[in-house]
């Protein structure tokens, strides 16, 4: 049965915004997802596309928990039946796994989108919801232009060229059948010393064994990592909105 046809009316969408991180690699200065790109907090550019989309019941944004205390004003505005903060935790799926807990239980399909991405198109928000509901994970990915190489331990000399056939970049938008999401994250439990933190929710789904399809995506949904990216995501905003 597709989990729209229980009840008539499509499945309610729920939203989780990890936002908790340093953002150590922008550099010193203004938390990364609250500095301003054209004069519009990168955080609130993340945010907006889900809080107009028709289908989104509950938006949870996980902030530090300094900041999930008092969040910016521009926040506390938005705060209210539709929209939560939550303090992250240490690391990204521990920040997803705080939202999640506060997701409304009437929220069937769960999308999952980094705050860090403030130029996510609605097009794309349409195409994870469709394709979690024939009941996969979905994840909004772009194939790789780039030629790969693999270095040595030492990351100075090249091993070898990596054939980029069939490497896609993995962004987000992710999305889930909640049911999904939910055995997904309690399966992954703590994470043992020296085990590598899952990168993404898919990768996190893929550990417990469920299937993981692609959803071609824009290159303009960039993710500003670094200051360099934010002279990018600056003329992205002049040019779109
Ligand atoms: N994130 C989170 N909780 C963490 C770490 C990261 O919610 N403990 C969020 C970030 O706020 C961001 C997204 O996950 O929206 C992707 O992480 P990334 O771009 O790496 O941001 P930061 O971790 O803040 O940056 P850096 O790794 O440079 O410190
Ligand atoms: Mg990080």
């Amino acid at each position: 049965m597709s989990p729209t046809s229980r009840a008539g009316s499509p499945p309610e969408v729920g939203v989780l915004l990890p936002a908790a991180g340093q953002g150590e690699r922008a550099g010193a200065g203004e938390l990364k997802q609250f500095r301003p790109i054209r004069g519009v907090p990168m955080l609130l550019r993340a945010v907006r596309p889900f809080a107009q989309h028709p289908r989104v019941r509950q938006i949870v944004v996980a902030l530090p928990p300094e900041f999930a205390a008092r969040p910016p004003v521009w926040l506390k505005d938005l705060i209210g039946e539709r929209l939560q903060v939550v303090a992250g935790g240490a690391t990204r799926p521990e920040s997803v796994a705080q939202a999640l807990e506060r997701l409304h239980p009437a929220c069937r399909i769960v999308l999952v989108h980094d705050a860090a991405r403030p130029f996510v198109g609605g097009d794309t928000i349409d195409a994870v919801i469709a394709a979690a509901e024939t009941g996969s994970g979905a994840v909004a990915a772009v194939p790789v232009g780039d030629t790969l190489k693999q270095v040595d331990a030492a990351g100075e000399r090249v091993k070898e060229t990596v054939d980029r056939r069939g490497l896609w970049r993995a962004q987000t938008p992710q999305g889930f059948p909640r049911p999904m999401l939910d055995a997904a994250y309690a399966q992954l439990g703590p994470l043992r010393a020296g085990e590598r933190v899952p990168s993404d929710d898919a990768e996190v789904c893929e550990r417990a064994g469920f299937p993981v399809e692609l959803v071609p995506d824009s290159p303009q949904n960039i993710k500003v990592t670094t200051a360099d990216d934010f002279r990018i995501a600056e003329a992205l905003a002049r040019e779109l909105r």
